[in-house]
C-alpha cells in the first residue's frame, strides 16, 4: 500500500498515543483537536498528559506530526481517520456520543473519507451510522491501551481487532495493513461483533477484579490469605494470573463506563446483565469497606487526621476519573475525619474532586501527625518511604491501611505498626 498521510480526530490521550505511534512507525499523521491550546502546545513539542515514552516520541516524529483545530487540513490531505474523541457516560448510564456525532457532521456528505473508529461506542453504532450515512466508510478498531504502558500496548498488542461490514472490507484491508508491522494476531470481524469484543473485554477484566475482590473479603473473614489464593488459582493456565490483584476497587476512565455502557446496551435491548450489575455494586462497596477498617481501630472518625496516600486510579497515571481516593476523600469527609493527601502526579489537578481534603506536598508531609496512612495507588515511591524510621516517627497513631496489599507487613508489625491489608 502506498504512504498515505493518516487523520486523527481528537487529541486526548487515545489519540496521541494513536498519532505518535502511527508517526513511529514512518505515516505522516494529521491530528486535530477542537481545543486551541492543546493544539499550540502540541505543535511546541509539549505533551499535556502523564504517559510514559510518550513525550520521547512525539519529539522524535515532531516532523511527521502534524496538529492542527482545522478538520478541512484533515479532510484534504487524508482518507482514513482514526476517530479518538471521548464518549462518557450520561446520567442515564448511556454513552455520550455527541462528539462522534460533531466529527460526523464535519465529514458532511463526503464518501472519500472512512471513520475508523477508536473510542468505544455502543454496540450498534457503526451499523447505524452507515444506515444513516449511506456510503461513509466505516471500520470498528477499538482500542486496549493501559494508561502507563499505552505505547507499548500500541506497539505490541495481545491482538488488533478489525471489523467492517460489506461495504467497507477495502477500508479494512487498509487499516490492517497499517498494523502489519507489529506483527500482532488480527482479529477481522463485522463491526459489532468488534464494538462487543472491546466492552466485552474490559467487562470481564472488570468481573476478574470484582471476583478477587471477593473472595478477598471472604478470606479476611475466614483466614485465607488472598495473594496465596491468587497465585494457585492464576497459575491454572484456564484462569491465568492478571487481574487477580485484590484492592480498593477498580477505577479509571475504561472500566468503570465501559461496564456501566454493556450493562445498559444490555438493559435497552431488554436483557437484565445480572452479572454486571454485581460487578459494579461489588466495586462500590470495596472502595468504600476502608472505612470500616479505619473505624475499626480508630472508633468514631471526627477530628481524625487520615493520609491518604496516592490519588491517581492507578500509578504512573495523572488520571483520576473514577479513582478510589475521591470516593475515599467524601466519605473521610462525610464522617468528619480531616484529609490530607498526597500523589506524585495527580494531587494538585484533584483538589478540587477531593471533597475539602488538602493536597500535602509530599508524602511524608502527608503522613505528619496522621492517624492513619491510607495508601490508595500503588506508586513505587511509597514502597521506599523510610516507614519504620521517618514515617513512624511523625504518625500519631502507627496505623496503616494497605489497599494494595503493596507494603512489606512483616516489616512494618515488626516495627510496631497496626497492619490492615485488603484479603489477609
Ligand atoms: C483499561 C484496560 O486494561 C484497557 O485495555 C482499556 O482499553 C482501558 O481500560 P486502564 O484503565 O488504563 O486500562 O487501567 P488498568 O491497568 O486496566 O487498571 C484498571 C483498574 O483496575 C485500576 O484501578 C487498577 O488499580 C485496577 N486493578 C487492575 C485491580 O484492582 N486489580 C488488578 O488485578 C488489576
Amino acid at each position: 500500500m502506498e504512504r498515505e498521510p493518516l487523520g486523527v480526530v481528537g487529541v486526548g490521550w487515545v489519540g496521541l498515543v494513536t498519532a505518535a505511534c502511527f508517526a513511529e512507525l514512518g505515516h505522516e499523521v494529521w491530528a486535530r483537536d477542537i481545543v486551541p491550546e492543546k493544539v499550540e502546545s502540541l505543535s511546541r513539542g509539549e505533551v499535556p498528559i502523564h504517559e510514559p515514552g510518550l513525550p520521547e516520541l512525539v519529539a522524535k516524529n515532531a516532523e511527521r506530526l502534524h496538529f492542527t483545530t482545522d478538520m478541512g487540513d484533515l479532510l484534504e490531505r487524508t482518507r482514513l481517520l482514526f476517530v479518538c474523541v471521548d464518549t462518557p457516560p450520561t446520567y442515564s448510564g448511556d454513552a455520550d456520543l455527541s462528539r462522534v456525532e460533531a466529527v460526523l457532521g464535519e465529514l458532511g456528505d463526503s464518501n472519500e473519507h472512512a471513520l475508523v473508529m477508536k473510542s468505544t461506542v455502543p454496540v450498534g453504532t457503526g451499523r447505524s451510522i452507515q444506515r444513516r450515512r449511506d456510503g461513509v466508510g466505516y471500520v470498528a478498531n477499538p482500542e486496549f491501551l493501559k494508561e502507563g504502558t499505552a505505547v507499548g500496548d500500541f506497539m505490541k498488542p495481545d491482538r488488533v481487532v478489525v471489523g467492517a461490514n460489506d461495504e467497507s472490507e477495502e477500508y479494512a484491508d487498509n487499516v490492517e495493513a497499517l498494523y502489519a508491522p507489529l506483527g500482532a494476531e488480527i482479529v477481522r470481524t463485522d463491526v459489532a461483533s468488534a464494538e462487543m469484543i472491546k466492552l466485552a473485554s474490559n467487562a470481564f477484566l472488570a468481573t476478574k477484579i470484582s471476583f478477587i475482590n471477593e473472595i478477598a473479603n471472604v478470606s479476611e473473614e475466614l483466614g485465607a490469605d488472598v495473594r496465596e489464593v491468587a497465585r494457585g488459582m492464576g497459575l491454572d493456565d484456564r484462569i491465568g494470573p492478571k487481574f487477580l490483584q485484590a484492592g480498593v476497587g477498580f477505577g479509571g476512565s475504561c472500566f468503570p463506563k465501559d461496564v456501566q455502557a454493556l450493562k445498559q446496551l444490555a438493559g435497552n435491548s431488554g436483557y437484565h446483565f445480572q452479572l454486571l450489575t454485581a460487578v459494579v455494586e461489588v466495586n462500590e462497596l470495596q472502595k468504600r469497606r476502608t472505612i470500616g477498617k479505619l473505624q475499626k481501630h480508630l472508633g468514631p472518625l471526627p477530628g481524625k487526621e487520615i493520609a491518604l496516600l496516592g490519588v491517581a486510579f492507578k500509578p504512573n497515571t495523572d488520571d483520576v476519573r473514577e479513582a478510589t481516593s475521591l470516593v475515599l476523600a467524601g466519605r473521610l469527609a462525610g464522617e468528619g475525619a480531616n484529609v490530607r493527601a498526597y500523589d506524585p502526579v495527580a494531587g494538585r489537578k484533584a483538589e478540587d474532586m477531593l471533597a475539602g481534603a488538602s493536597i500535602a506536598e509530599s508524602a511524608l508531609e502527608a503522613v505528619d501527625g496522621a492517624d492513619a496512612v491510607v495508601l490508595v495507588t500503588e506508586w513505587p515511591e511509597f514502597a521506599e518511604l523510610d516507614w519504620t524510621g521517618e514515617v513512624k516517627k511523625r504518625m500519631r497513631v502507627p496505623l496503616v491501611v494497605d489497599g494494595r496489599n503493596f507494603l512489606d507487613r512483616d516489616k512494618l508489625v515488626a516495627a510496631g505498626f497496626t497492619y490492615e491489608g485488603i484479603g489477609r
